[in-house]
């Protein structure tokens, strides 16, 4: 059986692809409906099974599970916290993003492209790029006019407003909406088998844990959807010579860098099928899907 991307199926305005990601109940809307950004800040948000409310703020809906609290403060691993800063999504693409060259990633533009192939079969469907930083690819995804539906999704709200702010800059109009959400990619807030393709660039080292990550990313991808990631591969010093692994793990503290067996058990072993990779100095490029 041929599969076919959500959204030729269901017009956008009709998938009810945002849940609650507490319970992962779909969120029930006042408002004007579809996947519009200036819809969704023009609505309110509450979860049908435990009432929870979510509700845009400086033009991004925050689905975390700590939104709307009050008194709790929660401090995430460093990966997470150190792009919260406002310093950081400010330099991240004015240099901080350049410095990857170093390491073998291509640049944002030939990243892009290398995406875009993995993505075929997900053309006309709703991509969710995860961990967007201020959003240089969501914003590319969203120019190409490739896909139906574009959620540019990150935990960091500085990210987000940064990306706010390049999109009311751009005189290149985007082809598609882009919705800013605030998320934590432990706990996507997306009901399950509704996402048509997921991107998570030069992020899988950022997050807290890896492989609940991958887990949800699974959860979240219809049948057929893909995945496709980048980041940065463990020296394989530390592969050959296990002397050389905590003196690397020192080099390295504050990310979860993974070798590619790593990367690839981690696909498979979350369920995900038909795994194939790139690889360039430190970087990697992989793509798996959802069977
Ligand atoms: C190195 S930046 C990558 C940005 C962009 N995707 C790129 O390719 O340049 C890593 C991003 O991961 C995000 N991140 C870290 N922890 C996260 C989490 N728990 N949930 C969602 N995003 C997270 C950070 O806020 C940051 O924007």
């Amino acid at each position: 059986m041929a599969i076919t991307p959500s959204s030729l199926n269901q017009s956008i305005s009709e998938i009810e692809l945002l849940s609650c990601p507490i319970c992962y109940e779909p969120l029930s809307r006042k408002g004007p409906p579809g996947l519009i950004m200036q819809s969704i800040c023009r609505s309110s948000f509450k979860c049908k099974k435990c009432y929870k409310s979510y509700s845009t703020k400086h033009n991004y809906l925050d689905l975390t599970v700590t939104a709307g609290m009050k008194k709790y403060v929660e401090v995430k691993s460093v990966g997470t916290e150190l792009f919260r800063r406002w310093f950081m999504s400010f330099i991240y693409e004015k240099g901080y993003r350049q410095f990857f060259k170093r390491y073998g990633f291509p640049g944002p533009d030939e990243e892009f492209k290398m995406a875009q192939n993995y993505f075929k079969p997900a053309e006309d469907g709703v991509i969710v790029d995860v961990s967007c930083g201020s959003g240089l690819f969501a914003m590319r995804f969203a120019k190409s006019g490739t896909y139906s539906g574009v959620v540019a999704l990150d935990f960091s709200e500085n990210m987000l407003l940064q990306c706010y702010d390049y999109i009311k800059r751009d005189p290149v109009p985007l082809a598609t909406d882009l919705v800013l959400l605030r998320a934590d990619v432990s706990r996507l807030p997306f009901a399950s088998c509704s996402v048509d393709a997921i991107h998570a660039g030069a992020a899988l080292h950022c997050w807290p844990s890896p492989s609940n990550a991958i887990a949800e990313i699974t959860r979240v991808l219809r049948s057929g959807g893909i995945f496709v990631g980048t980041t940065f591969l463990r020296s394989s010093l530390s592969r050959t010579f296990w002397i050389f692994k905590p003196l690397n793990e020192r080099v390295l503290p504050s990310g979860n860098y993974s070798t590619e067996e790593e990367i690839e058990d981690l696909c498979t072993s979350c369920g995900l099928i038909n795994y194939s990779s790139k690889i360039e100095k430190s970087f990697i490029i992989f793509s798996a899907q959802k069977p």
